[in-house]
């Protein structure tokens, strides 16, 4: 007796769906790029319980006539293609035939749907993926469909579900990027009967802003390349702006929002040394290219794409994002003097400027024997300091020479000649002052006349002011506004001015929602001012400000790594002179 059998079209559906719908923002992206696909200027969607009890849709697409209806549902049942060499010019989201299918599938659906012109619209309800009812309805023009009990047949997908919480953010997540790349569409997203998404239709770089802040307005940079027919166009954070993660980071492919596997690679070659590690800049990147130059057929959702040139896109993400980095603004010489003339703990009296700068004190420093220099013998080292901590005045600069490389100080002390990085020096000089400021009490709270706005999303928004008492007690208040905006109503001495927003979103996105005990927090916003205040590579430094610099990081308690662990200088003894010239 055999044990082969056909499975049955119900079963076929239910297996197709487990492909495309994940979730509820499965299904939203479905309905969206449906919508979109209808020529849709104006989207509405709400959803109760993360979506699995109700989702509704409605549009004012073009709609569908009245046979349609019955044979949207049905799986391959499509009206975007009709052979297969349709498929190297698709210009709709939409191709398959099969989500409605699937969705219909896996839940009880609702669908009603006007046209232009006609004298009624219609509605099918589907259970189990069958039609069981279709009637006239007032007329309208678009599509409303509503989809309740998701996952109510297949319990094991629902199971699988994240928490509510989760899942609801995922398709806030979900409506935000697709919307940024049809700013032109009008969204509106009602949460659990709370309005999170209000969108009217504007231009690209306001959406980018309405969505993911206000603040960013003045950090982003403009890429705009061409080449063969391909054009990229966006915006890319400037490197003082930046995440903790590469959540920000989005890239669209003819309005279809794709994971893009060499973008991380690319971003960090370009951005390189300008960013601090674990750094990660914002980017919004469009492209927009000939169909016939990609393969949308080979991802079930459709997140990723086939280039018939994958070394073309790279190439001109490469260029777009390394032009525009080359020639944005130079930070100007005016605040490179305010960032470094911040007040010198621990000094008293005149501060020794200028060429004269030894202190006394020759330094010891550990060697490590290993680290040699290829090209030269062996036996001539070239020491990275210790990271063991050192002592005061471990390194003590006797004179400097200027700056090579527009990032390496170099200075002379007793013991040898140090190569210093300008910006792991002044992260650690800010480090450390920032941390005894907070561990001391010894800053002041301003109150600013105009509060600060932050516009963020929602839940970031949320989740900032869930550290409220937790940043109060570092000297910062903050309150809600409306929405995601909330207002920075009291600021501590240890930021440095102007740069309050971005170091507290710094800290805000490195704390999350996790709890910090009061020495890790300290840690984290010394860390967060740090990276922010330093001057980077490639900044001017005048002489008399490096003298500073020197001055400064000698009394450091470290002065040999930057608060991330990387070096802040190295040291070529003496000694080690010396021996390569034969002198000993
Ligand atoms: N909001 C809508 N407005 C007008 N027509 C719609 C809408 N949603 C679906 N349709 C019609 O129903 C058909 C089936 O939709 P469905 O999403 O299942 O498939 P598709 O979009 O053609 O392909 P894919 O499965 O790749 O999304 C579409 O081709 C379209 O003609
Ligand atoms: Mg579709």
């Amino acid at each position: 007796m055999g044990i082969i059998q056909t499975l049955s079209p119900e079963l076929i559906n239910q297996i197709a769906a487990g492909e495309v719908i994940e979730s509820a923002h499965s299904i939203l992206k479905e309905l969206i790029e449906n919508s979109l696909d209808a020529k849709a200027t104006k989207i509405e969607v709400l959803t109760e319980n993360a979506g699995l009890s109700r989702i509704l849709i409605s549009d004012n697409g073009v709609g569908m006539a009245r046979e349609d209806l019955p044979l949207c549902v049905k799986r391959y049942a499509t009206s975007k293609i009709h052979k297969f060499q349709d498929l190297e010019h698709i210009f709709t989201f939409g191709f398959r035939g099969e989500a409605l299918a699937s969705i219909a599938s896996v839940s009880k659906l609702s669908i009603a749907s006007g046209m232009e012109g006609e004298r009624v619209a219609y509605e099918i309800k589907t259970e189990d993926g069958k039609v069981t009812s279709e009637k006239e309805i007032p007329h309208f023009v678009g599509t409303r469909i509503e989809i309740t009990d998701l996952f109510y047949n297949t319990p094991v997908r629902r199971k699988f579900l994240k928490t509510e919480i989760g899942e609801e953010k995922k398709n806030r997540t979900r409506l935000q990027i697709m919307s940024l790349a049809v700013p032109n569409v009008g969204f509106r997203y009602v949460q659990n009967g709370k309005v999170v998404l209000n969108l009217n239709p504007e231009p690209a770089f306001e959406r980018v802003l309405s969505i993911y802040g206000e603040n960013l307005r003045d950090h982003l940079l403009a890429v705009s390349v061409e080449r063969n027919g391909i054009r990229l166009h966006g915006w890319i954070s400037h490197p003082d702006f930046y995440k903790s993660s590469r959540m920000s980071q989005f890239f669209f492919v003819n309005q279809r929002s794709i994971e893009l596997k060499f973008s991380a690679q690319i971003l960090k070659r370009c951005y390189g040394e300008l960013l601090p590690s674990g750094a990660f800049p914002y980017a919004f990147l469009f492209f927009e290219l000939p169909a016939n130059f990609i393969d949308v057929n080979v991802h079930p959702q459709k997140k990723e794409i086939r280039f018939l040139s994958e070394d073309t896109i790279s190439g001109l993400l490469f260029q777009g994002i390394q032009e525009v980095l080359r020639t944005s603004t130079p930070v100007e010489f005016l605040e490179m003097r305010r960032r470094l003339s911040m007040p010198i703990p621990y000094v008293h009296g005149e501060s020794n400027l200028g060429e004269e700068m030894g202190l006394g004190l020759a330094a010891t420093l550990p060697y490590r024997e290993h680290f040699s220099l290829t090209g030269i013998s062996p036996g001539i080292n070239l020491n990275l300091l210790s990271e063991t901590p050192t002592k005061h005045h471990a390194f003590v600069p006797k004179k400097h020479y200027g700056i090579i490389f527009e990032t390496f100080i170099l200075a002379e002390a007793e013991d040898g000649l140090y190569i210093i990085d300008q910006h792991t020096a002044h992260e650690r000089i800010r480090y450390e002052e920032v941390l005894r400021d907070l561990k001391e009490k010894a800053y002041k709270t301003q109150v600013l006349l105009t509060p600060i706005r932050i516009e963020m999303t929602i839940e970031e928004a949320e989740e900032a002011l869930s550290s409220k008492e937790a940043l109060a007690e570092i000297g910062i208040s903050i309150e809600p506004f409306s929405g995601g905006t909330i207002l920075i109503r009291e600021v501590p001495s240890y930021i440095d001015p102007g740069k309050e927003q971005e170091t507290i979103l710094d800290f805000l996105e490195r704390r999350k929602t996790r709890h910090l005990e009061e020495k890790q927090m300290f840690d984290e916003m010394a860390k967060c001012v740090a990276c922010r205040s330093a001057i980077k590579k490639g900044d001017m430094v005048s002489d008399h400000l490096i003298a500073e610099l020197l001055q400064r990081l000698s009394f450091c308690e470290n002065p040999s790594l930057c608060p991330h662990g990387r070096p802040t200088l190295i040291k070529l003894s003496r000694q080690d002179l010396e021996k390569m010239f034969h002198r000993i």
